[in-house]
């Protein structure tokens, strides 16, 4: 059976709709409300919740599909599953605001502490800014049970559709008792990524989301779910990042390194009221042009100022100049994290502190 709730209602019950009728292909019979959730000689099947928060995977020509049309365009889903349903909201992944990242990662958690149940939860999302949103619940969902978040690169009006495909494996990913402890993981075209790891690399392939070289965390095929590591930075249940105590997210802009780039431009996010820059420099920390006196400018009005990679890949690490001790510091290194997510890192860090020995230390373990 699935059951359906919409948006903040997710907090105080459930309530349950019958199968939808919709239009997708393959729609499956609707299991009976008497019916076992599995066959006598099995465990009872995962209960998974479904956030759906839009994105190409149910951008449909003529209307976006419902959460409930999407657990419906999965053939036999309740094979692996037992399914229930959130509609959050229902647009592109770059329309959604901080402020619903917030309250979907509070519904998230309040949904786990209230059914110790529930197996896993699955969050669709438009894959554009999917990286970031996935990152920011690794880091607030506090649970040892897995968020596993997936899109789609073509939509459900498109011949060769894999929305319905990446759900399915999405779920069974969620309801894998694997996947406890790995945190919020990225399923698409069959692999499972870590949050924190993954970037999506192109612009339209099917196998646009990539860690780089620390490479999938594991597989989801025909046999089922396969881990192969898992990251060891700290997250999820282990994370000192609570949501319920930040009211808001504090600006923090990302600021590109380019041949000549002026600082003013940094100047200008500071009196525009950011509290943190992230510096996306040239290799390994080299800003160019005036950029160095757009920082001084920064970190002279008590702004933290992170310095992660263009590149790509690779280590800024934190350690020397006045970096150590309980000395406040505006200077962060971002260690290995893409400028986007460092960018959500020192989010959540200035929310939680002012000190930037911690906040050096937070980059330092997450
Ligand atoms: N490009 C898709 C995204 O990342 C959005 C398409 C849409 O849902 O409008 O959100």
């Amino acid at each position: 059976m699935v059951k359906s709730i919409r948006g903040a209602a997710a907090l105080t019950g459930l309530l349950v709709l019958s199968w939808p009728l919709v239009g997708a292909a393959q729609t499956p019979a609707p299991p009976s409300a008497q019916q076992p959730a599995a066959t006598a000689d099995t465990a009872p099947l995962p209960k998974v919740v479904l956030f759906a928060t839009g994105g190409t995977i149910s951008n449909r020509a003529g209307g976006r599909l419902t959460v409930e049309e999407l657990i419906a365009s999965v053939p036999n889903l309740t094979r692996y599953v037992q399914p229930e349903a959130v509609q959050f909201a229902n647009t592109a992944s770059s329309s959604m605001t901080l402020d619903q990242w917030l309250d979907l990662s509070r519904q998230i958690n309040a949904r786990f502490t209230a059914d110790q149940d529930l197996a896993g939860v699955v969050v669709t999302s438009g894959t554009d800014t999917l990286e970031e949103l996935a990152y920011f619940l690794h880091l607030t969902v506090r649970d040892e049970r897995p968020v596993v978040v997936v899109g789609s690169m073509r939509n459900p009006s498109t011949l060769g559709y894999e929305g319905a495909a990446n759900l399915e494996d999405a779920f069974r990913a969620a309801g894998d008792p694997m996947s406890r402890g790995m945190g919020t993981v990225v399923v698409l075209n069959d692999e499972i990524n870590s949050a924190r790891e993954v970037t999506k690399t192109d612009a339209l392939s099917l196998d646009t989301f990539q860690s780089g070289r620390y490479g999938v965390l594991g597989v989801v095929d025909s046999a089922g779910v396969a881990y192969y590591r898992r990251t060891v930075r700290r997250h999820s249940a282990k994370s000192e990042f609570d949501v319920d105590a930040i009211k808001a997210l504090p600006r923090v802009d990302v600021v590109y390194t380019y041949q000549g780039a002026t600082g003013d431009v940094i100047q200008a996010v500071v009196d525009a009221g950011a509290k943190g820059v992230v510096i996306a420099t040239a290799g390994a920390g080299a800003t160019s042009g005036t950029q160095g006196q757009g920082t001084a400018y920064a970190i002279g009005k008590q702004v933290f100022v992170v310095t992660t990679t263009r590149a790509g890949q690779g280590r800024i690490a934190a350690g020397g100049g006045g970096r150590g001790g309980n000395t406040p510091t505006y200077r962060i290194a971002g260690d290995d994290l893409t400028p986007i997510k460092a960018r959500i890192l020192l989010m959540l860090a200035i929310a939680t502190t002012t000190d930037g020995s911690q906040i050096q230390r937070m980059f330092r373990e997450y």
